[in-house]
Protein backbone atom coordinates (compact mmCIF):
# COMPACT_ATOMS: atom_id res chain seq x y z
CA UNK A 1 0.00 0.00 0.00
CA UNK A 2 1.82 3.49 -1.31
CA UNK A 3 2.44 5.38 1.98
CA UNK A 4 1.85 8.54 -0.04
CA UNK A 5 -1.69 9.81 -0.43
CA UNK A 6 -3.10 12.26 -3.67
CA UNK A 7 -4.58 15.24 -3.30
CA UNK A 8 -7.22 16.81 -5.68
CA UNK A 9 -8.21 20.20 -5.39
CA UNK A 10 -11.61 21.08 -6.92
CA UNK A 11 -11.86 24.55 -7.79
CA UNK A 12 -15.89 24.79 -8.73
CA UNK A 13 -16.07 27.79 -5.94
CA UNK A 14 -13.47 29.91 -7.99
CA UNK A 15 -16.08 29.70 -10.56
CA UNK A 16 -18.90 30.27 -8.82
CA UNK A 17 -17.25 33.73 -7.03
CA UNK A 18 -17.06 34.55 -10.68
CA UNK A 19 -20.02 33.78 -11.72
CA UNK A 20 -21.93 36.12 -9.23
CA UNK A 21 -20.72 39.01 -10.85
CA UNK A 22 -20.89 37.61 -14.50
CA UNK A 23 -17.09 38.84 -14.69
CA UNK A 24 -14.45 36.93 -16.34
CA UNK A 25 -12.71 36.63 -13.22
CA UNK A 26 -11.72 34.77 -10.73
CA UNK A 27 -9.99 32.31 -13.38
CA UNK A 28 -10.81 28.60 -12.17
CA UNK A 29 -8.08 28.32 -14.59
CA UNK A 30 -5.46 30.39 -12.79
CA UNK A 31 -6.55 28.69 -9.49
CA UNK A 32 -5.80 25.11 -10.63
CA UNK A 33 -2.17 26.14 -11.72
CA UNK A 34 -1.69 27.75 -8.56
CA UNK A 35 -2.91 24.70 -7.14
CA UNK A 36 -0.48 22.90 -9.41
CA UNK A 37 2.43 25.13 -8.06
CA UNK A 38 1.49 24.50 -4.07
CA UNK A 39 1.83 20.75 -4.85
CA UNK A 40 -1.96 19.40 -5.39
CA UNK A 41 -1.81 15.98 -7.20
CA UNK A 42 -4.87 16.34 -9.81
CA UNK A 43 -7.58 18.84 -9.86
CA UNK A 44 -11.29 18.29 -10.34
CA UNK A 45 -14.26 20.33 -11.74
CA UNK A 46 -17.88 19.44 -11.59
CA UNK A 47 -19.77 20.62 -14.95
CA UNK A 48 -23.30 20.55 -13.29
CA UNK A 49 -25.91 20.49 -15.64
CA UNK A 50 -27.44 23.56 -14.91
CA UNK A 51 -23.69 25.16 -15.25
CA UNK A 52 -23.96 27.10 -12.23
CA UNK A 53 -19.89 27.37 -11.42
CA UNK A 54 -17.95 25.62 -14.08
CA UNK A 55 -18.78 25.83 -17.68
CA UNK A 56 -18.37 24.07 -20.69
CA UNK A 57 -15.42 26.33 -21.97
CA UNK A 58 -13.58 25.79 -18.09
CA UNK A 59 -13.37 22.09 -19.05
CA UNK A 60 -11.57 23.27 -22.30
CA UNK A 61 -9.24 25.43 -20.83
CA UNK A 62 -8.36 22.91 -17.43
CA UNK A 63 -7.46 19.97 -20.49
CA UNK A 64 -5.58 22.36 -22.00
CA UNK A 65 -3.58 24.44 -19.42
CA UNK A 66 -3.22 21.90 -16.39
CA UNK A 67 0.22 19.39 -16.00
CA UNK A 68 -1.52 16.78 -13.69
CA UNK A 69 -4.43 14.71 -14.02
CA UNK A 70 -7.78 16.25 -14.18
CA UNK A 71 -10.80 14.20 -12.13
CA UNK A 72 -14.05 15.49 -14.24
CA UNK A 73 -16.98 15.40 -11.92
CA UNK A 74 -20.48 14.63 -13.94
CA UNK A 75 -24.10 13.32 -13.55
CA UNK A 76 -24.40 10.04 -15.42
CA UNK A 77 -26.32 11.81 -18.16
CA UNK A 78 -26.04 11.49 -22.28
CA UNK A 79 -24.82 14.94 -22.32
CA UNK A 80 -22.16 14.24 -19.55
CA UNK A 81 -20.93 11.05 -21.65
CA UNK A 82 -20.71 12.89 -24.53
CA UNK A 83 -18.48 15.50 -23.11
CA UNK A 84 -16.39 13.07 -21.14
CA UNK A 85 -15.40 11.11 -24.61
CA UNK A 86 -14.68 14.55 -26.21
CA UNK A 87 -12.44 15.79 -24.18
CA UNK A 88 -10.72 11.95 -22.34
CA UNK A 89 -10.02 12.91 -18.85
CA UNK A 90 -7.72 11.22 -17.05
CA UNK A 91 -10.44 10.45 -14.77
CA UNK A 92 -14.11 10.97 -14.48
CA UNK A 93 -16.23 10.86 -11.00
CA UNK A 94 -19.87 10.08 -11.50
CA UNK A 95 -22.01 11.87 -8.79
CA UNK A 96 -25.93 12.16 -8.26
CA UNK A 97 -27.51 15.29 -8.77
CA UNK A 98 -30.54 17.26 -8.16
CA UNK A 99 -31.23 20.51 -9.21
CA UNK A 100 -32.46 22.11 -6.18
CA UNK A 101 -29.38 20.94 -3.88
CA UNK A 102 -26.65 22.96 -2.95
CA UNK A 103 -23.88 20.57 -3.12
CA UNK A 104 -24.00 16.73 -3.75
CA UNK A 105 -25.59 15.51 -1.38
CA UNK A 106 -25.71 11.70 -0.84
CA UNK A 107 -24.25 8.90 -2.61
CA UNK A 108 -24.91 7.31 -6.02
CA UNK A 109 -27.28 4.47 -5.73
CA UNK A 110 -25.03 2.50 -7.82
CA UNK A 111 -26.84 -1.40 -6.60
CA UNK A 112 -30.35 0.27 -7.54
CA UNK A 113 -29.26 1.34 -11.54
CA UNK A 114 -26.78 -1.60 -12.03
CA UNK A 115 -27.91 -2.44 -15.56
CA UNK A 116 -27.74 1.58 -16.70
CA UNK A 117 -24.69 2.19 -15.13
CA UNK A 118 -22.87 -0.93 -16.24
CA UNK A 119 -23.54 0.78 -20.06
CA UNK A 120 -22.71 3.72 -18.96
CA UNK A 121 -19.51 3.68 -17.80
CA UNK A 122 -18.32 0.58 -20.41
CA UNK A 123 -17.38 3.20 -22.91
CA UNK A 124 -15.83 5.92 -20.35
CA UNK A 125 -13.47 2.90 -19.41
CA UNK A 126 -12.85 1.31 -22.87
CA UNK A 127 -11.69 5.05 -23.68
CA UNK A 128 -9.20 4.76 -21.24
CA UNK A 129 -10.85 7.10 -18.77
CA UNK A 130 -10.45 5.94 -14.76
CA UNK A 131 -14.29 5.73 -13.54
CA UNK A 132 -14.62 6.58 -10.07
CA UNK A 133 -18.42 6.09 -8.36
CA UNK A 134 -19.52 8.55 -5.22
CA UNK A 135 -20.85 6.45 -3.03
CA UNK A 136 -21.47 6.23 0.61
CA UNK A 137 -20.02 3.14 3.02
CA UNK A 138 -22.66 0.56 2.43
CA UNK A 139 -21.01 -2.87 1.14
CA UNK A 140 -24.40 -3.19 -1.23
CA UNK A 141 -23.03 -0.01 -3.02
CA UNK A 142 -19.20 -1.01 -3.13
CA UNK A 143 -20.21 -4.02 -4.40
CA UNK A 144 -22.18 -2.80 -7.18
CA UNK A 145 -19.46 -0.20 -7.92
CA UNK A 146 -16.87 -3.33 -8.86
CA UNK A 147 -19.73 -5.04 -10.73
CA UNK A 148 -20.45 -2.67 -13.20
CA UNK A 149 -16.95 -2.64 -14.36
CA UNK A 150 -15.81 0.83 -12.07
CA UNK A 151 -11.87 1.16 -11.11
CA UNK A 152 -12.06 3.66 -8.33
CA UNK A 153 -14.51 4.32 -5.62
CA UNK A 154 -14.50 7.95 -3.87
CA UNK A 155 -16.11 7.46 -0.57
CA UNK A 156 -18.69 10.82 0.32
CA UNK A 157 -17.43 11.68 3.97
CA UNK A 158 -19.79 14.66 4.43
CA UNK A 159 -21.94 13.02 6.76
CA UNK A 160 -19.11 12.43 8.92
CA UNK A 161 -17.42 15.97 8.61
CA UNK A 162 -21.30 17.51 9.37
CA UNK A 163 -21.54 15.01 12.50
CA UNK A 164 -18.40 16.41 13.71
CA UNK A 165 -19.24 19.95 13.20
CA UNK A 166 -22.17 19.34 15.05
CA UNK A 167 -20.58 18.54 18.00
CA UNK A 168 -21.87 14.74 17.94
CA UNK A 169 -18.76 12.96 18.51
CA UNK A 170 -20.33 9.51 19.29
CA UNK A 171 -22.15 9.47 16.11
CA UNK A 172 -19.24 10.79 14.12
CA UNK A 173 -16.82 8.08 15.51
CA UNK A 174 -19.46 5.11 14.33
CA UNK A 175 -19.31 7.03 10.76
CA UNK A 176 -15.37 7.00 10.67
CA UNK A 177 -15.85 3.19 11.73
CA UNK A 178 -17.93 2.44 8.91
CA UNK A 179 -15.94 4.09 6.16
CA UNK A 180 -13.34 2.45 7.55
CA UNK A 181 -14.50 -0.78 6.79
CA UNK A 182 -15.80 0.55 3.90
CA UNK A 183 -12.66 1.31 2.23
CA UNK A 184 -11.07 -1.54 3.32
CA UNK A 185 -13.61 -3.68 1.91
CA UNK A 186 -13.86 -1.58 -0.75
CA UNK A 187 -9.66 -2.46 -1.29
CA UNK A 188 -10.02 -5.93 -0.98
CA UNK A 189 -12.60 -6.16 -3.59
CA UNK A 190 -9.50 -4.38 -5.87
CA UNK A 191 -11.39 -1.39 -5.91
CA UNK A 192 -8.57 2.20 -5.76
CA UNK A 193 -10.44 3.79 -2.73
CA UNK A 194 -11.19 8.11 -3.08
CA UNK A 195 -12.71 9.84 -0.38
CA UNK A 196 -14.05 13.42 -0.26
CA UNK A 197 -16.55 16.10 0.40
CA UNK A 198 -16.95 18.74 3.75
CA UNK A 199 -13.05 17.71 4.55
CA UNK A 200 -11.51 21.04 6.45
CA UNK A 201 -8.16 21.41 8.64
CA UNK A 202 -10.38 19.94 11.55
CA UNK A 203 -11.82 16.64 9.76
CA UNK A 204 -9.26 15.40 7.45
CA UNK A 205 -6.60 14.13 9.58
CA UNK A 206 -8.40 10.73 10.37
CA UNK A 207 -9.51 10.29 7.07
CA UNK A 208 -6.21 10.44 5.42
CA UNK A 209 -5.24 7.85 8.30
CA UNK A 210 -6.89 5.56 6.33
CA UNK A 211 -4.41 3.52 4.54
CA UNK A 212 -6.63 2.26 1.78
CA UNK A 213 -7.60 6.08 0.72
CA UNK A 214 -5.53 6.88 -1.87
CA UNK A 215 -7.06 10.24 -2.81
CA UNK A 216 -8.97 13.00 -1.27
CA UNK A 217 -10.80 15.60 -3.16
CA UNK A 218 -11.00 18.94 -1.74
CA UNK A 219 -12.96 21.84 -2.83
CA UNK A 220 -14.78 24.24 -0.89
CA UNK A 221 -12.95 24.32 2.37
CA UNK A 222 -9.65 25.20 0.36
CA UNK A 223 -11.22 28.32 -1.77
CA UNK A 224 -12.42 29.67 1.48
CA UNK A 225 -9.67 29.55 3.66
CA UNK A 226 -7.88 30.99 0.16
CA UNK A 227 -9.56 34.02 1.33
CA UNK A 228 -7.58 34.58 4.87
CA UNK A 229 -4.28 32.55 4.09
CA UNK A 230 -3.96 32.61 -0.22
CA UNK A 231 -4.38 29.59 -1.76
CA UNK A 232 -1.03 28.07 -1.98
CA UNK A 233 -0.72 28.39 1.65
CA UNK A 234 -4.04 26.54 2.63
CA UNK A 235 -3.01 23.41 0.30
CA UNK A 236 0.55 23.75 1.57
CA UNK A 237 -0.93 23.39 5.07
CA UNK A 238 -3.39 20.49 3.92
CA UNK A 239 -1.00 18.44 2.41
CA UNK A 240 1.29 18.68 5.68
CA UNK A 241 -1.69 17.45 7.79
CA UNK A 242 -2.71 14.68 5.36
CA UNK A 243 1.32 13.67 5.35
CA UNK A 244 1.63 13.84 9.27
CA UNK A 245 -1.94 11.58 9.37
CA UNK A 246 -0.05 9.04 7.61
CA UNK A 247 2.87 8.82 9.80
N1 LIG B 1 -15.76 14.82 -4.18
C1 LIG B 1 -16.96 14.89 -4.80
C2 LIG B 1 -17.42 13.70 -5.56
C3 LIG B 1 -17.74 16.07 -4.75
O1 LIG B 1 -18.95 16.12 -5.36
C4 LIG B 1 -17.23 17.19 -4.08
C5 LIG B 1 -18.01 18.48 -4.07
O2 LIG B 1 -18.10 18.99 -5.34
C6 LIG B 1 -15.98 17.08 -3.47
C7 LIG B 1 -15.27 15.87 -3.52
C8 LIG B 1 -15.36 18.21 -2.74
O3 LIG B 1 -16.16 18.57 -1.66
P1 LIG B 1 -15.89 19.92 -0.89
O4 LIG B 1 -16.03 21.02 -1.90
O5 LIG B 1 -16.94 19.94 0.16
O6 LIG B 1 -14.50 19.84 -0.35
Amino acid sequence: MPKTQRLGVNIDHVATIRNARGSSYPDPLRAALMAQEAGADGITAHLREDRRHIRDGDIDALMAGIKVPLNFEMAATPEMQTIALRHIPHACCIVPEKREEVTTEGGLDVAGDLARLTDYVAPLVEAGIRVSMFIGHDPAQIEASAKIGAQVIELHTGHYCDLHHAGDFGARDAELEALRAGAAYADSLGLEVHAGHGLTYDTVTPIAAMKQIRELNIGHFLIAEAIFSGLGPAITHMRKLMDAARG
